[in-house]
């Protein structure tokens, strides 16, 4: 893999930043390493008595991720927080990290740029790549067996959750009679000839979308992390989140909203931040992105 393929710009990454408070000791975590754009920003506010926790199921991120930091440790040299990397899901965060002891969490869900760049992980339709579509290469289902064994009611009924797309009967009755699909392209091609484009977006857009959430278990994962945060985090800790779609964005939303009534979460961020028009420009990416930032209340422990 290029250095050149291998880059992710992280998106809000000064807002981020700059709402989780880093202190030069504390612990925080980074639930989504990714290519470690906010891992890197994290560290560098860190001290040496401070601690840094990643997370990112995706082996090859995971690598990286770790190459990336491990340089930053030793530029930082003595002045070096703990680093501690995990090759899990951020549901599992529960069994890696003590309760109360966090003082800030971010998770910038979704996607890395290597899942689009490279064909081979199968989730881009632009290039030809086996429909694979796990972000954690080490457990299965893959997208092809979905979409091969799945029965035709289903297969509608998850486009339509996940991918947000009405026209999901046609698309699944197109998707059951290509069957066998092998490929990206393939399936793409099966879908496009099944509906048109909605406005510049491909055919395919929203089909890829859902089975790549399913394939995840992407809303499952983070609702979890949501019912794990409260118990994690210190009082007054605070918890970032970027969503890049409205599914995702919702369960953060609708979280932190029953988490405040219950005294759980105190809102930071009333509405969620965007990006500007600068850094939209510099990365597209970040055109869809929320961030939303909570602090853990001092009250309701019970939690
Ligand atoms: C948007 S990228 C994060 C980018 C990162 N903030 C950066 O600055 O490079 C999301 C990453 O989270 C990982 N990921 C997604 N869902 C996950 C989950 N449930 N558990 C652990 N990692 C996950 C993906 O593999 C991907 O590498």
């Amino acid at each position: 893999m290029t250095q050149q393929k291998a880059r992710h710009v992280p998106v809000l990454f000064q807002d981020a930043l700059d709402f989780l408070c880093v202190r030069p000791e504390g612990t925080y975590v980074d639930c989504t390493l990714g290519l470690a754009g906010h891992a890197e920003g994290m560290m560098r506010r860190l001290g040496p008595g401070g601690r840094l926790i990643g997370f990112d199921r995706d082996p090859e991120a995971l690598e990286l991720a770790t190459a990336r930091l491990v340089k930053v440790a030793e530029e930082m040299g003595s002045q070096a927080p703990q680093l501690t990397l995990v090759g899990e899901a951020f549901s599992r965060i529960g069994g890696h990290v003590d309760a109360a002891s966090v003082d800030g969490l971010l998770a910038d869900f979704g996607v890395n740029s290597l899942h689009f760049d490279e064909a081979r992980r199968g989730f881009s339709f632009q290039a030809d790549g086996p429909l694979d579509m796990r972000m954690d290469t080490r457990t299965g289902p893959t997208a092809e067996q979905v979409v091969n064994e799945m029965e035709e009611r289903e297969l509608a009924n998850l486009i339509y959750e996940y991918g947000e797309e009405r026209r999901s009967r046609t698309v699944a009755r197109a998707i059951v009679r290509g069957r066998p699909i092998t490929t990206t392209m393939q399936l793409a091609r099966i879908v496009a000839s099944a509906v048109p484009p909605i406005k510049y977006m491909h055919p395919a857009t929203r089909t890829f979308q859902a089975l790549r959430i399913y394939v995840n278990r992407e809303l499952e994962e983070i609702k979890e992390l949501f019912e794990a945060a409260p118990k994690l985090l210190k009082p007054s800790a605070r918890l970032a989140v970027i969503s890049f779609h409205s599914l995702e964005d919702r369960i953060a939303k609708d979280s932190l909203r029953d988490g405040a009534k219950n005294g759980i979460w105190s809102i930071v961020t009333k509405k969620p931040l965007v990006a500007d028009e600068e850094e939209i420009g510099r990365n597209p990416r970040s055109r869809s992105a929320k961030l939303r930032v909570a602090e853990r209340q001092a009250i309701g422990t019970r939690h």
